[in-house]
């Protein structure tokens, strides 16, 4: 194609021909011009591109919204120190490093164009909280504010963030409504509930818009078995009575049996780590639309208790688990269910996967993969 086109004949041309063509000026190229992706395929362009910041996106649900959001065509850029996440769980861009770390995170922001921050990195065991709240104020309250700040100084307008229903403490009514007085009964809960507030106060001071998810009981495990939950130490309920169906532990304690609730176990609201992640896309999108400051419970408005998991465990895998009684872990609630009808009006958000034995069969079979079970049982059967 040689001539020298109008800028409107440009812009016709750019439409008929995929955006690629040569223009040339007196028999000479002058200007190529690329489709923006191709020019982006070509590492020319990254720079340039805008991209989601994840941190603590090498953790278990953190990971999980990562592949959700490079499913939903975004360009993720994560940090994560790796103290309880892994690199082997996102296939991305990874900065190895702590929010503690100023300068680094005013390289990240100087160096790529964020256009939103995802919060997962933080501490998040209730019983550790209980016992060193200092970390829980540290990593929770002043790492985040170090990211705020950041994004502050770079402009940066959107945040979602992983918040916890330990926000609200002992409920005196369940299912809980987000406008439920929060008064919560340990340190987590506590340090979750002081950066919302500080969230609310930057979306009117500095125009930092944010979406706030108070998580009920994350669990399951990506459907295809690529990721699901590994922690270092293990403290949450449904991967710990896999443990005991896998015989990588004898025994599940059942921690406390004196609760008010029918059975006298603790009773929570699991979600399946795959739909929590669609949250964070529906939060993101939310962002897009309107500014100020949101905050939703995502759950599924229904309650098990441990017995109940114990019970759906022994089912589903068809293994044997051993129980034992012990006292109350301290800071722990009776009940924790969500009304989950906020984020389903204004987001759309529905449940795909979260009934309780899809959510304990895809955590099956991530454990069996995490333990080699599958390769143990065809040793076994090929010396058999
Ligand atoms: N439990 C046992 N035995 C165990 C492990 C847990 O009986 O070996 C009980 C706990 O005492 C609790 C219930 O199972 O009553 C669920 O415990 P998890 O540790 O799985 O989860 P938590 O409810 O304590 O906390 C989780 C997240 C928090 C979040 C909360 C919101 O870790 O970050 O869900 O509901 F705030």
């Amino acid at each position: 194609m040689r001539f020298m086109p109008t800028f409107q004949e440009l812009e016709e041309l750019l439409k008929e021909h995929d955006g690629e063509f040569l223009v040339f000026d007196n028999e000479r190229p002058r200007l190529v011009i690329l489709d923006p992706k191709k020019y982006d395929n070509l590492g020319m362009g990254s720079q340039h591109r805008s991209k989601i910041l994840v941190t603590g996106g090498a953790g278990y649900i953190g990971s999980h919204t990562v592949k959700a959001l490079q499913k939903a065509g975004h360009d993720v850029l994560v940090i994560d120190d790796l103290s309880t996440g892994s690199a082997a769980s996102v296939d991305c861009q990874l900065v190895v490093g702590s929010l503690s770390n100023q300068e680094l995170l005013k390289q990240i922001f100087s160096q790529n164009r964020i256009e939103a921050v995802l919060h997962f990195a933080g501490s998040i065991i209730v019983e550790e909280s209980v016992l060193n709240p200092a970390k829980y104020f540290q990593n929770n309250v002043v790492c985040g504010l170090n990211l705020l700040n950041c994004m502050v100084q770079f402009g940066v307008k959107k945040f979602i963030y992983s918040s916890s229903a330990a926000v609200y403490g002992n409920p005196q009514k369940v299912p809980i409504k987000e406008d439920t007085p929060c008064l919560p009964t340990n340190p987590y809960g506590e340090t979750k509930l002081i950066f919302e507030k500080i969230l609310k106060w930057y979306a009117e001071t500095h125009d930092i818009s944010s979406v706030v998810l108070r998580y009920f009981n994350a669990a399951g495990a990506e459907v295809d078995g690529s990721l699901g939950e590994n922690h270092p130490v293990e403290t949450h309920l449904i991967p710990k009575v896999l443990q005991v169906a896998a015989k990588q532990e004898a025994v599940l304690s059942i921690f406390g049996a004196d609760y008010p609730t029918p059975d006298g176990t603790a009773v929570r609201d699991y979600i399946h780590v795959v739909d929590l992640a669609k949250a964070h896309i529906l939060g993101l999108d939310k962002l897009k639309q309107e500014s100020g400051h949101f905050v939703y419970n995502v759950g599924t408005g229904q309650g098990h208790s441990v017995k109940e998991i114990i019970d759906a465990v022994m089912e589903v895998t068809g293994k044997m688990v051993m129980i034992e009684q012990s006292a109350r872990r301290p800071g722990d609630p009776a009940a924790l269910v969500a009304d989950a009808g906020k984020i389903r009006d204004e987001l759309g958000f529905q449940p795909a996967h979260s009934d309780i034995n899809s959510i304990i069969s895809s955590a099956w079979n991530w454990h069996k993969k995490l333990y080699n079970l599958e390769k143990s049982k065809n040793l076994e059967a090929e010396t058999a």
